[in-house]
Parts: structure tokens; sequence; C-alpha cells
């Protein structure tokens, strides 16, 4: 080869591994900041954070506060407890610490190994069945005292909208979603962002005929307002 064109081909070589080098920095600076913002937050979100509690990025931003977490779990007393969108377990180690057995599903199969990991930081793995798959699929499946919903609410872009209305959850909306865990029981545990429409909301009970109880609580860690509670049927104080 030509010394030349031997020269342009190394060149070549060098600026594709920069650019793949610029492109890695970009991906984890954008993780780095995320996590930067919830990592002064990790005790509330985890007590035992230090005896090796692991999330992902969106297990971050989306696992529910442990204080709020044993609130939802105060409910229910030896009991069976389906968490349908179980994520990094927030919500499923404490139900299992009250002394509950939870059926705990997620569709991603990295959330449901990061579960299980701190489930174990907490001693509660042996309480807890771990299912990797659809909620929606599931549903019609699944027998249990208490149904705990916890559905994504669509990043941390939900709170610019002025109202969260239930169309605006994920993978379904609020309706489809609350009749799925109907057909497994009528006590239901539903958790939502702080500016979801409240009427919306009080209004599931009427999916059911008598109309459920409902009760709805606001969640706040320390001052700060964090998220909206639902409890229905049984699962009401
Ligand atoms: C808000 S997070 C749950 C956080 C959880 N309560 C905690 O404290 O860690 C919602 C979870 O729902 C899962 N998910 C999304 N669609 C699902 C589906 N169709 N069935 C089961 N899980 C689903 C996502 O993978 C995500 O982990």
């Amino acid at each position: 080869m030509p010394a030349k064109s031997g020269r342009r081909e190394k060149h070549r070589k060098l600026l594709k591994v920069k650019l793949k080098i610029k492109k890695k920095a970009k991906e984890s600076s954008g993780v780095t900041r995320l996590v930067r913002k919830y990592w002064v937050q990790r005790y509330n979100l985890f007590s035992r954070f230090d005896e090796g509690i692991e999330l992902d990025e969106e297990g971050w931003y989306s696992v529910t506060p442990e204080s709020i977490a044993v609130r939802h779990a105060k409910r229910v007393e030896d009991g069976l407890v389906v968490d349908c969108f179980t994520g990094c377990g927030g919500n499923a180690i404490q139900f299992a610490a009250m002394g509950n057995h939870v059926i705990a599903i997620d569709i991603d199969p990295f959330k449901v190994a990061l579960a299980y990991n701190n489930a174990v930081v907490y001693g509660v793995e042996d309480y807890i069945e771990f299912i990797v798959g659809d909620f929606f699929q599931l549903a019609p499946s699944l027998k249990g005292d208490v149904v705990f919903l916890s559905p994504p609410w669509g990043g941390p872009s939900y709170i610019q909208s002025q109202k969260f209305t239930l169309d605006m959850l994920k993978p379904k909306d609020g309706w489809s979603l609350f009749q799925a865990a109907q057909s497994i029981t009528p006590n239901i545990i539903m958790f939502l962002p702080r500016n979801v429409d409240i009427n919306q909301v009080a209004e599931l009970s009427w999916l059911s005929s008598p109309p459920l109880d409902v009760e709805i609580e606001e969640n706040y860690v320390g001052e700060n307002a964090k998220a909206i509670t639902a409890y229905f049927g049984d699962a009401t104080n």
C-alpha cells in the first residue's frame, strides 16, 4: 500500500474510534446527569441503599420512595399481593417485609433481576415470586387478595402537564388497566402522579357494580408532594 493511502486509512480508523468514544461519553454523561439528580435522594428510595441496592436509569426516577411503599404495604396483612409493574422492587420488597406473599411481575427481565437483587438486600426474596411477563396477558390467570398498580407515567416529563389524565398512563390507559386489575380482585391500590385528574380516578370505582369504596391520599416525602395513591374496595381504611 502506498504510504499516503496507508496514512489516510489509519486516520479514517482513528476518526471512527474517536467518534465511538464521543458517542459513549455523551450517553454516559446523560445517565450520570439524570442519576445525579436522584442520587441525593437514594436513602429516601431505599434506606438500605449502601448494602447493595442496584437500579437502572428508569429505576432511579420511577421507584416508589420507601416511606410511601411502607404506607402501601400497611394496607395488607398476611395476604397475597399481585404487584403488576414491579420495576426495581420498591413496593414488592415492602409488601413482603410486612409479611405478605407477593407475585412480582415486570415485562423487562433486567428489572426483574434488579428487583431480585434488591429483595435479597432486604432478606425478603423467599416471599416473592418473580415473573417476567406482560401484566395484561397474565391478568386473567392470576389470583390475589390485593392488586398493586404502579404503571409507567411516561418518564420524568409527566409533571409538565397541567393535568395528568388517565389516557396518559403507559402501556395502556387507566381504565383498561383498572379493568384488568378487577379481573383479579376489586381490592386495588393505584400509585399515580401528583398532578393526576382526581375526578377521573374517583370515577374508576363506577366501573364496578355496585361502585367500589374509594379513598385517595396525597403522598409526601418530607415537605415534598410526590404522588397520589388511590385505594379501592377492601384496600380502603
Ligand atoms: C413505575 S415502574 C414501577 C416501579 C416500582 N413500583 C418500584 O417501586 O420499583 C413501572 C414498571 O412497569 C414495567 N412495565 C411496563 N409495561 C409493562 C407490562 N405490560 N407488564 C408488566 N410490566 C410492565 C416497566 O418495565 C417498569 O419497570
